[in-house]
């Protein structure tokens, strides 16, 4: 693109300002940000700029409560054994979306390089990995594993990857790919330079994996490779049941096209969409998006109106990602402070919200799903997220539960593990997915009489328990 192009544009779009260093620009600084200016999303632009207008947009649609289904016999064994058939016969896929900032935790670095593992040490990234060398080892099949990262992380976590192995997994079905990004918008809808030579650009939101999927042909890479369906996670849950069989087979079963895990919520405040049914169609409305009355809300037996929460764990078929990849998502604004550029070309950084920034949400697929299914799980066993450096869902917290969960699994098969007055064990546990990834695995490996009697990290290398 050439600087008159460029100028052009940006003038059909009222952003000639982002030209306006042009003239102390040095050469070599001048094409990276005409290159940038190519790359702009206009149509989305357009869409964002209306939104700051225009409120009628940001009312919420009326909605219900939606049902879900709690997996018990014979139902449970018919879609495990469904979702086992599938996994032996190399259709599903895995997918992770590791393309957020995560400033909340106030880590330096992508957030799945964080070490949550209380004995091990090991990141979010490794225990991931391996529950996929685990899944692989069971039903003796192929599990590609897709990574969206972003531009700030993606160089960050392919070398992470590189660095360790890809974990066991095989380099040859790990394939990384970055989401697109966005300019945020001031008040008046013009775009932030945050250097005279740079447009502030920010991660489209996990919606962006849709156009992503299909912009960096792994829509096409699942098709090759024989895949039907998709299970989606988030980076930051350390305690996620990978491709768990009993899920993928009742979204098979049922012919869905998406489905979705969810579990009742904590308090009325925790951040969980909540999952609904809205002008006559599934969808998740965002923690942010409901009101207080609707958070407390409580039925006549006590338990809240709003209770089916999603933890972002779901199963795509690979068809409607396919069908997907070129819908519109709502766009979703969140007030931020942004680096800006002032007059004499200095970056500010802000100390109040001074932007506004775009996300799509990929949950917002929901309601174009002809078939879905929300799925009951007990958040115990699958869910405790890493967002906060303390506090609630903090590395902490992460740890607690794994302990706990290992330790009900010992249990399970046999083994005495002490805990105090209040049922907490008395010593950390972890079980590295390798040595064993489910309570069935662990009791075949578990000697008879086993006794914890000290902090036990159950790791593949161990030759004995
Ligand atoms: C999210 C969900 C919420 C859910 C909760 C469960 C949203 C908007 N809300 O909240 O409904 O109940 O998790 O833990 O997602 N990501 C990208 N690209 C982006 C932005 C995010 O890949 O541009 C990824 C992150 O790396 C992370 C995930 O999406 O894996 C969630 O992002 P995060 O910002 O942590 O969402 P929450 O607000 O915690």
């Amino acid at each position: 693109m050439t600087c008159d192009t460029a100028s052009e544009l940006l003038a059909r779009h009222d952003q000639s300002h982002v030209l306006r260093f042009w003239d102390t620009l040095a050469a070599t600084d001048r094409e990276p940000l005409l290159t940038q200016v190519a790359e702009l999303d206009f149509a989305s632009i357009a869409r964002m700029r209306a939104m700051l207008t225009d409120t009628a947009q940001d009312e919420v649609q009326p909605f219900e409560p939606a049902e879900a289904v709690e997996l018990i016999d014979p139902d449970l064994s018919q879609a495990t054994s469904a979702g086992e058939a599938a996994l032996r016969a190399g259709e599903v896929g895995v997918l992770l979306v590791a393309g957020g900032q995560g400033t909340r935790l106030g880590f330096d670095g992508p957030k799945g390089a964080f070490p949550v593992g209380a004995l091990s040490g090991d990141t979010l990234f490794a225990i991931h990995a391996h529950k996929i060398v685990a899944l692989e080892r069971t039903y003796g099949t192929a599990v590609p594993f897709y990574i969206m990262t972003s531009e700030g992380n993606d160089a960050a976590t392919r070398s992470f990857f590189e660095e360790h192995d890809f974990f066991g997994l095989s380099p040859e079905r790990v394939m990384f790919f970055t989401q697109g990004m966005w300019p945020a918008l001031t008040a008046e809808g013009k775009i932030i330079l945050d250097r005279p030579d740079h447009i502030f650009m920010g991660p489209d939101g996990h919606g962006g994996l849709l156009s992503a999927l299909h912009a960096r042909g792994v829509t096409a890479d699942m098709q090759r490779r024989g895949l039907t369906s998709i299970f989606y996670f988030q980076v930051d849950n350390a305690l996620v049941e990978i491709a768990d069989p009993a899920f993928i087979g009742i979204h098979n079963l049922r012919g869905a096209q998406l489905s979705v895990k969810v579990c009742a919520k904590r308090d009325p405040e925790e951040g969980l969409g909540m999952v609904v049914v809205q002008n006559g169609r599934e969808a998740i409305v965002e923690y942010t998006e409901l009101t207080h009355e609707q958070k407390y809300e409580r039925l006549a037996d006590g338990e809240f109106k709003y209770n089916n929460g999603s933890v972002a764990i779901h199963v795509f078929s690979v068809d409607f990602l396919v069908q997907e990849s070129t819908a519109e998502l709502p766009l979703h604004l969140a007030h931020k402070k942004v680096p800006t550029c002032d007059e004499d070309g200095q970056t500010v950084k802000p100390t109040e919200p001074n932007a506004f920034k775009f996300e799509k949400f990929i949950f917002d697929s929901l309601p174009h799903a002809e078939r879905s299914v929300n799925v009951v799980f007990k958040r115990e066993d699958e869910f405790s997220p890493v967002k906060n450096a303390e506090g609630k869902d903090s590395p902490a917290t992460a740890q607690q539960d794994m302990t706990l969960k290992f330790a009900r699994w010992l249990e399970q098969c046999g083994a005495d593990v002490p805990r105090d007055g209040d049922g907490a064990p008395l010593h950390r546990i972890e079980i590295d997915p390798l040595f064993a990834r489910s309570p069935e695995a662990l009791a075949g490996v578990l000697p008879e009489g086993f006794v914890v009697n000290g902090d036990l990290l159950l790791a593949e290398s161990d030759e004995e328990c």
